[in-house]
């Protein structure tokens, strides 16, 4: 039977779905160094359909890596999620196969970061990809999104598969990671999620100053200075709520996971997606490894953080108001002196994780 591409993606979201049924273990295995994390971080999910063991990871990586995922071998996921940048694109839109720019022209977006996946609730800046339970089980679903997805490697399954099933390397490595003597869909991307749940930030002077039992004499001045405004609960005017949205271990949203903080955009954003209700909002990023992170936000329209951080400055500042209709409540009160300003990046500064960024094991591997 020919599966038309529609079909084709419904068949292998079910395959997906039906064992995902089956009730999930957080099975970490000890033998796998990358997958152990501070206290602080909880359990890492990861889906009981899908064991985890190194021969997959290393194959994931292999494939993140390799432009053979895109129709013309040109573009692999690290063109767009290039490691020296925690996985975003310092290119505010990405480029894909055919100097394709993005999606729809309301809808070119910035490509997110890559990291703590595993404990991320939705995927995708507007959502496209979220579960109630969380998304750690969804980021296989999400990796067929790229290789089908017109503007970016514009790819199909049907002439993938047998291009793997036909090349020198890969038929050894999927029967060593999945013990199969023919490659199928689901299986590449079983791999690539396990690449990408391996990409564990926990590294930084923020999560060494918990893991130390909150010595304050770990943090400069500044720093502590900055880390009381960010979690600040003052009521009233003028202060900067950052927590509020970008809370918890990983600096983003594990509650409400969608909001707006107050930019103008043409963006659908979430309201696109369906059951998300007609408020245009977005997935609330972390803000670990801002420092690699630039340019920011969902289109990527501030070049620097000062930018961001003048933004939230400034956003109820007589010249700006009202504020876009769609604006979280919060937003309402937000606003902070230039001082306040240096300490809060000084803050956001030890939420780089630089033995993240230049870890050798989410690198390609030299042959
Ligand atoms: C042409 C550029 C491009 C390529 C190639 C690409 N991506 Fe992306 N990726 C993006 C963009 C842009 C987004 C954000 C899209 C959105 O939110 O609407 C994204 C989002 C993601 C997300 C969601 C992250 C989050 O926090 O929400 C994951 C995971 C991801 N990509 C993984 C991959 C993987 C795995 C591959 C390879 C199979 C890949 N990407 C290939 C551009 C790309
Ligand atoms: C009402 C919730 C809310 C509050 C309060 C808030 N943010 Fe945000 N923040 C968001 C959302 C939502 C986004 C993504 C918006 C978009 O891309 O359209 C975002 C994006 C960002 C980004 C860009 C990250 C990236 O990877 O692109 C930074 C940096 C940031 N916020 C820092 C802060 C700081 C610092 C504060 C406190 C001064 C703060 N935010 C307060 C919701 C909030």
């Amino acid at each position: 039977m020919r599966l038309n591409k529609k079909t084709y993606f419904i068949a292998i979201l079910a395959s997906i779905l039906t064992v995902a049924c089956i009730k999930d273990l957080p099975i970490v295995p000890e033998e796998i160094p990358l997958l152990q994390v501070p206290d602080h971080f909880g359990e890492i999910q990861i889906p009981a359909t899908n064991p985890i063991t190194q021969e997959k990871i290393d194959l994931g990586k292999k494939l993140f890596y390799d432009p053979i995922l895109s129709l013309d071998s040109t573009v692999s996921c690290a063109s767009c999620h290039p490691a020296d940048n925690a996985f975003a694109d310092p290119r505010p839109f990405s480029i894909g196969v055919y100097e394709r720019e993005g999606f729809f022209p309301e809808e070119k977006r910035n490509a997110p970061a890559l990291f703590n996946l595993g404990y991320a609730r939705a995927l995708f800046w507007d959502g496209a990809v979220s579960a109630k339970e969380g998304a750690y089980d969804e980021i296989e679903i999400q990796a067929v999104k790229p290789i089908e997805n017109f503007f970016e490697m514009g790819h199909n399954f049907e002439t993938l598969t047998p291009k793997l099933n036909n090349h020198p390397l890969y038929p050894t490595l999927f029967k060593e990671a999945f013990g199969v003597d023919t490659i199928r869909d689901l299986h590449i991307v079983q791999a690539i999620a396990h690449f990408e749940r391996t990409l564990l930030s926990y590294g930084s002077k923020y999560d060494e100053f918990v893991e130390s039992g909150f010595d304050s004499t770990m943090l400069t001045p500044a720093e502590k200075r900055g880390l009381i405004l960010f979690f600040d609960e003052r009521e009233g005017r003028n202060h900067p709520e950052c927590f509020h949205c970008h809370g918890g271990f990983n600096f983003d949203d594990q509650g409400q996971i969608f909001r707006s903080n107050g930019l103008e955009t043409n963006d659908p954003g979430s309201s696109r997606v369906p059951g998300m209700g007609p408020t245009v909002k977005f997935k609330v990023p972390s803000l670990r490894n801002l420092s690699y992170t630039a340019p920011y936000m969902h289109d990527g329209r501030f070049e620097t953080l000062d930018d961001v951080l003048d933004f939230y400055q400034h956003i109820n500042d007589e010249e700006n108001l009202p504020l876009p209709v769609d604006s979280d409540r919060l937003m309402r009160t937000v606003g902070f002196t230039d001082e306040e300003k240096a300490d809060l990046k000084a803050f956001l500064m030890t939420l780089n994780d630089p033995s993240f960024v230049n870890n050798p094991d989410f690198r390609p591997d030299q042959e």
